[in-house]
């Protein structure tokens, strides 16, 4: 694992742009994406570099870790709606190449079924993105959350709909339910991404990176991956113990070793 501090939220965007940006040029086909605030500096900069560098998204299949069960894709807060306009908006990536699970089946245990087969067939991500949630979840896999756990329906928080209520008008309008990547099908991707900015994930991100592996922080699980990457802003990076020596490994990063 890798951890990089950055120096606010845009520069984190741009490293973990600069990340996607190379993986794609070595010949990356799928993308793993997250929602929410944290990956918006990235997807900006994927935006510019689109624009201004010749990035194409053209040839990528997207598969994104999760979906409020009971939004219909044209929902604003939809994740799949998200994914569109936040970078298929920005981008040349084919909105029809944008995987995720549907929030409006009737039947979301087979849906999750049918999303974890999707990924099987479609696989392995090549590049996953995730935030970190301030209790440590990544997806929407909670804590308590199997470490050996696929895809399927999982009940958010209370805190978690509290952190989501800020996109919807109403608190009560943000959905109880998910379909989430499990923990296990997350690590199937063949190199992690973690994103995280501001005071308030210091505590999760000490808990993930430096923390015991455990279904208490579930995204503690990153520490088994072989390729993780994680990428924070100062105020993200307060409380960890050992930022000297991560400091002093991008001072003294060797030319060519890339992340
Ligand atoms: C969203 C997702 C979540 C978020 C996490 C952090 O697709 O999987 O794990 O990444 O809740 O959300 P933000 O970035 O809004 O703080």
């Amino acid at each position: 694992m890798e951890v990089v501090i950055r120096t606010d939220a845009a520069e984190a965007g741009q490293t973990v742009a600069g990340i996607v940006h190379r993986a794609l040029l070595n010949g990356a086909k799928t993308l793993g994406l997250a929602t929410g605030l944290s990956p918006l500096s990235a997807y900006r900069d994927l935006g510019r570099r689109h624009r201004e560098e010749g990035l194409t998204l053209a040839d990528v299949d997207v598969f994104l870790l999760d979906e409020y069960v009971g939004l219909p894709p044209e929902h604003p807060q939809s994740y799949v709606h998200v994914i569109r306009r936040e970078l298929a908006d920005r981008t040349d990536l084919n909105p029809d190449r944008v995987h995720a699970p549907s929030g409006t089946t009737a039947d979301p245990l087979a849906e999750a079924r049918r999303y974890e087969a999707a990924l099987a067939a479609g696989g392995p991500v090549d590049v996953q993105l995730l935030g970190i949630g301030v209790n440590g979840h990544i997806g929407f896999n909670e804590p308590g959350s199997s470490l050996a756990s696929r895809t399927r329906l999982k009940t958010l928080t209370d805190a978690t709909r509290r952190a989501n209520a800020l996109f919807f008008e109403n608190p009560e309008d943000v959905p109880r339910h998910v379909i989430t990547q499990g923990l296990a099908t997350i690590g199937e991707a063949r190199h992690l991404i973690l994103i995280a900015t501001g005071p308030h994930k210091a505590q999760a991100v000490a808990a993930a990176v430096e923390g015991p592996v455990s279904a208490h922080c579930p995204a503690s699980i990153l520490q088994l991956h072989p390729h993780v990457t994680v990428v924070l802003d100062e105020l993200a990076a307060s409380q960890l113990r050992d930022q000297p020596y991560y400091r002093y490994v991008a001072r003294h990063k060797p030319a060519g070793q890339g992340y």
